[in-house]
């Protein structure tokens, strides 16, 4: 299975009306996991970069509710950039699949969900260390 497959870009039903629009997002259902873990980033702007880290357990999905940002995911082989720039839209992020996220809109607030409980020692932190863990 090819990167982008691995790590899907989702949709999200919109069952807004004429009072504005409602995004809605089951565990299990619309993403591949129970949510245990919701975090979202904001006040980032164009000169940070942020995640750099790949997890060994936790599975992510990420929105922009709110602006715009972009997100290099590769897996040490392939690697491909996603803008997030709808509430409506996601990217699913496995286990063991290295992010960036850089580029952010000043107005942007990122939603993360989770599908575990922080555990800071589940990441991993340096990419030569994910690169030599991948290749085992
Ligand atoms: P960090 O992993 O650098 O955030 P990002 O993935 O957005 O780049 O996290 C920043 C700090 O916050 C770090 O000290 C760990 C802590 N943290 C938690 O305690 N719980 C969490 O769920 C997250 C995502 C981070």
């Amino acid at each position: 299975m090819g990167l982008r497959e691995k790590c899907p870009i989702l949709h999200f039903g919109d069952l807004g009306d004429e009072r504005g629009k409602l995004v809605v997002i089951e565990g299990e259902e619309d993403i591949p996991f129970e949510i245990k873990r919701v975090f979202y980033i904001y006040e980032s702007d164009d000169t940070v970069v942020r995640g750099q880290h790949a997890n060994r357990e936790s599975e992510f999905v990420l929105i922009n509710v709110a602006g715009t940002s972009k997100v290099r995911i590769t897996d040490g082989k392939e690697e491909f950039v996603v803008e997030l720039n709808q509430p409506m839209m996601g990217v699913y992020i496995p286990k063991m699949i290295w992010k960036d996220m850089y580029d952010f809109s000043r107005d942007s607030i990122l939603l993360v969900l989770a599908s575990t409980h922080y555990d800071g020692n589940e990441y991993i932190r340096e990419y030569e260390d994910y690169l030599k863990e991948v290749s085992e």
